[in-house]
């Protein structure tokens, strides 16, 4: 039995949808903790593509039961979408549970958040425009409508007709737009309530009878640590915490009970929306990077920001999530270069750092310190073994695990499952903490 996070270590968009499906075939259970339709992966199934952004990949395992957990936010008519989309595949979503205690993005939710970025000009965020900030902003404020709310008709009618009024003064005063109907909304609503209504329960309660059954639980993180509302570069984050320690509140479960953190990089660094990105590369070889990776959002189809490998934020993401080991994705991306470069440290007012500032304004003034690494220029696509690997690609690999002082158990070459070489068991291989009690840097690769 395990109890395994998968988090991501950079911006998002690491690649964590083919870490979580690879072991998802060893889960019982699979959890969303936070994070709403801001997320997305791309699954493929008989042949056909789609995307979904709230249900986890391990929805395609029937044995396998997929949680919405209380952390998330729900957009009921994008869910009800996708449970459509997989009905019409023959997929069975019977065993996908929602948390009753679960937030629910309304039509307002999304209008303040497109008219709050247009209004902040220069300011923006670059969010995804899914009203995932206004609706975590009504949970701290405490007027939202939670998944329980919808289940109970009157209930729900008292409290929107409130709120409708209350966010229309907003829609119409603030940002001169047409008012919602309540009647309209609500109608609406309840219609969705009836769709998801069998799949809505207090998913703490199954989580725990899960853990107390011995059964193989993987807590799937959205986004990334850059992006976590308290330990990313806010203002430039997402409204939630995607960091491992989300993963307990995000479900309701214990510290205690979880047993591994798995972090997911990319084997150079991308990032979309607005925000400081010191590794970033402008020219040619930021468009390279993003032609060879197919650096386009899944949600919002916007091109990704490219840049080096930056180990300051990666060893920064081992040190706040107590991550166990790495899964390093897209090495196959860095085939064709001479020569490639990592950060090791940052220049900031011309002091050396090898911390993460947390102030985004001194992180915007960062400037990378590079080291430069010969690249292998021959494909890796192939490689199902470190042996087979040529030897600058391992030598990069070992390099950037001593920076980061964190294992690399997983390498990823391409998008198929295969295109894997596992060097160690994440899973059941020695936990970090335990292979260092004197505190000397943490093992290599375990070639
Ligand atoms: P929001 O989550 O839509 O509020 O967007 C806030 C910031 O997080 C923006 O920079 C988005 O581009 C970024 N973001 C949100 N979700 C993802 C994701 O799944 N991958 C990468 N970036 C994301």
């Amino acid at each position: 039995m395990a109890n395994v996070i998968v988090i991501g270590a950079q911006w998002g968009d690491e690649g964590k949808g083919k870490i979580t499906d690879l072991l998802s075939r060893s889960a019982d259970v699979v959890v969303r903790y936070q994070g709403g339709v801001n997320a997305g992966h791309t699954i493929v199934v008989k042949g056909q593509t789609f995307k979904l952004h709230l249900i986890p990949s391990g929805i395609l395992y029937p044995n396998t039961d997929c949680i919405i957990g209380c952390g998330t936010v729900i957009d009921p008519q994008i869910l009800i979408a996708e449970l459509d989309q997989l009905k019409k595949l023959n997929i069975s979503t019977d065993h996908l549970l929602i948390s009753e205690t679960a937030h629910v993005t309304m039509p307002y939710h999304r209008l303040i958040d497109q008219a709050s970025e247009e209004r902040r000009g220069s300011h923006k965020i670059g969010t995804t425009g899914r009203g995932i900030g206004p609706t975590y902003a009504d949970k701290s404020e405490r007027i939202g409508i939670r998944v329980l709310d919808l289940m109970d008709p009157d209930g729900l009618r008292e409290q929107l007709e409130w709120t409708i009024n209350y966010k229309n003064v907003i829609l119409e005063k603030l940002y001169n737009l047409p008012p919602l109907d309540p009647e309209e909304v609500i109608e609406q609503y309840l219609g969705y309530a009836e769709r998801l209504r069998p799949h809505v329960v207090d998913t703490s309660l199954k989580i725990s009878d899960a853990i107390v059954r011995r059964r193989n639980i993987l807590f799937e993180g959205a986004q990334g640590t850059l992006l976590d509302l308290d330990h990313g570069t806010y203002p430039y984050v997402t409204s939630s915490n995607p960091v491992a320690g989300g993963a307990c509140v995000g479900t309701g479960v214990g510290p205690t009970m979880i047993d591994r953190v798995i972090g997911v990089s990319k084997a150079y660094t991308t990032r979309v929306g607005e925000g400081p990105f010191p590794t970033e590369l402008h020219g040619e070889l930021g468009e390279l990077l993003c032609d060879r990776g197919a650096e386009f959002g899944t949600t919002t189809g916007r091109k990704r920001r490219c840049g080096w490998f930056d180990a300051v934020i990666g060893r920064y993401a081992v040190r706040i999530n107590g991550m166990d080991c790495m899964a390093l994705t897209k090495l196959d991306v860095l085939d064709e270069l001479e020569s490639i470069q990592v950060c090791v440290a940052y220049d900031i007012d011309g002091d050396r750092s090898e911390y993460f500032p947390t102030s985004s304004r001194k992180f915007a003034r960062c400037r990378p310190i590079y080291k430069s690494l010969p690249g292998w220029q021959v494909s890796t696509t192939e490689c199902r073994t470190l042996e087979e690997l040529p030897q600058q690609a391992l030598d990069y690999l070992k390099f950037l695990a001593e920076l980061m002082e964190v294992p690399i158990a997983i390498v990823s070459l391409g998008a198929s499952r295969d295109q894997t070489i596992i060097v160690e068991d994440p899973i059941h291989g020695p936990k970090r903490a335990l292979l260092h009690p004197d505190g000397t840097p943490a093992t290599l690769l375990s070639a």
